[in-house]
């Protein structure tokens, strides 16, 4: 079974930090996304803006994806950092507050596919109740979750247990599968508060997320362990896999193991389990 190159972390870094954006040449992510919308000041946009350009020219991330976040089509912005994304081709450009399968499609056409994909952010009201029409747009490849965009135009409270947040986790969840596209947890805001960012990382992952998106280097050893299957996980899976093989070759069509029954739909739960850690194996191979 084939999956998708893993996105467990996929690091946010502003883009007017010319440091930050050279580490990223060397941190163990599986994606960067250089920011030029909301982590950067309206003063630093063009600067912003050059930098990321001139570091996507000069390469050197690989086997790290990188995207580049633009600031939307509404802004002062918008025009430019698209016209600058389109020539610097990242591995995706990533749109901020989508809100229609049109945002994505606009941009999508100008993009050599080959190369740049567009991500979605799913971060208002608006957008997630469009999530179907969005993620069916073509050409596009993910979507992010922008929880503190939405905790605001929600107005909810922010609480540990991401109750307030869940319905429009699982809106963007139901569409990004619909679709086949990757799906990116939001952020984690206190970062130095490790035991909050594990039991969140966890959370997005038993919803069905691919990855988190991370604010700061300290989160992406923990992100990079709780999105990847653990040894107990792959025993499993393996057990599960030669249970069905041996009930098969014994003339039945389910197996029973550990008081479970395991029917076809288990086993292919289990090779994705083990195709994904592949995956990861062989990212990690290539860093
Ligand atoms: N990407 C790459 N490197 C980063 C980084 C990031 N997002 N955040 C911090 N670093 C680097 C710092 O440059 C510093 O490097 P150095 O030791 O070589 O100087 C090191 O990690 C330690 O940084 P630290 O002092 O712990 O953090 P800080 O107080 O300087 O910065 C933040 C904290 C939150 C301001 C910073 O992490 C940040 O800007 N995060 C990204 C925010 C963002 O992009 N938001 C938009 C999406 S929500
Ligand atoms: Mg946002």
């Amino acid at each position: 079974m084939a999956v998708a190159a893993p996105h467990r972390s996929v690091l946010y870094m502003p883009a007017s930090n010319l440091r930050a954006l050279e580490k990223g040449r060397t941190l163990p992510v599986d994606a960067l996304i250089l920011d030029l919308e909301d982590a950067v000041a309206p003063d630093q946009k063009a600067l912003a803006r050059t930098q990321a350009v001139a570091v996507l020219a000069e390469g050197g991330f690989a086997p790290r994806r990188v995207a580049l976040r633009i600031n939307g089509p509404e802004t002062p912005w918008g025009a430019e950092d698209l016209e600058a994304a389109l020539t610097a081709a990242p591995d995706a450009i990533l749109l901020p507050k989508v809100e229609t399968a049109e945002t994505v499609v606009r941009v999508a056409a100008r993009c050599d596919a080959a190369k740049t994909r567009v991500w979605a952010m799913m971060e208002t009201a608006r957008g997630l109740l469009a999530a179907r029409e969005i993620a069916a747009a073509p050409g596009l490849e993910a979507m992010v979750m922008g929880t503190n965009d939405l905790a605001r135009e929600l107005q909810c409270r922010d609480r540990s247990d991401r109750r307030p947040l869940l319905t429009g986790l699982q809106l963007c969840l139901l569409a990004a599968r619909m679709a086949g596209l990757i799906a990116l947890d939001g952020v984690y805001n206190a970062f130095r508060d490790a035991e909050g960012f594990r039991r969140e990382c966890e959370d997005g992952r038993d919803l069905g997320f691919d990855g988190k998106t991370l604010i700061h280097p300290g989160q992406i050893e923990i992100a990079n362990t709780v999105f990847a299957p653990d040894i107990e996980e792959l025993a499993a899976a393996r057990d599960t896999v030669r249970a069905f093989r041996e009930a098969k070759a014994a003339g039945a069509g389910v197996a029973v193991l550990n008081g479970r029954i395991v029917e076809n739909l288990h086993v292919e739960i289990a090779e994705r389990t083990l195709a994904r850690a592949a995956a990861i194996s062989a990212r990690e191979q290539a860093a």
